[in-house]
């Protein structure tokens, strides 16, 4: 399963990646976070985070151009949904991962899995 906003909350572990005045809305900021590169995104006050690798090539899904909630892979095309990591177009088929995303004292946290 790759949409950990599907996931219980005892088995996430929330990392605080920045302050709410980092983000604006229409901004995304990417991460390092223990190797693993992950985008959050303010769409309209609404915070989402996918991982930086299209799982049709991986290419850098997250430097692409968003629309709405959906986001179009710079290499071929595919789009994604920002909300669930949903492949929604071809050459993808497979999901990629997102992440649940939540604000605690004006702080943009990530939900990461725990083993
Ligand atoms: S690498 Fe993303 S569509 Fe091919």
């Amino acid at each position: 399963m790759y949409n950990y906003r599907m996931l219980e909350a005892a088995r996430l572990e929330y990392v605080t990646v920045a302050s709410v005045d980092e983000l604006e809305d229409g901004q995304r900021k990417l991460l390092d976070i223990d190797g693993e590169i992950i985008a959050v995104f303010n769409i309209a006050g609404g915070y989402f985070a996918i991982a930086d690798v299209c799982s049709h090539d991986d290419g850098p899904v997250a430097e692409g151009e968003v629309e709405g909630t959906q986001i179009e892979c710079p290499r071929h095309g595919a789009r994604f949904d920002l909300k669930t990591g949903k492949a929604l177009t071809l050459p993808a088929v497979v999901d990629i991962p997102s992440y649940p995303v939540r604000v605690l004292d004006g702080q943009i946290q990530i939900g990461l899995p725990v083993e």
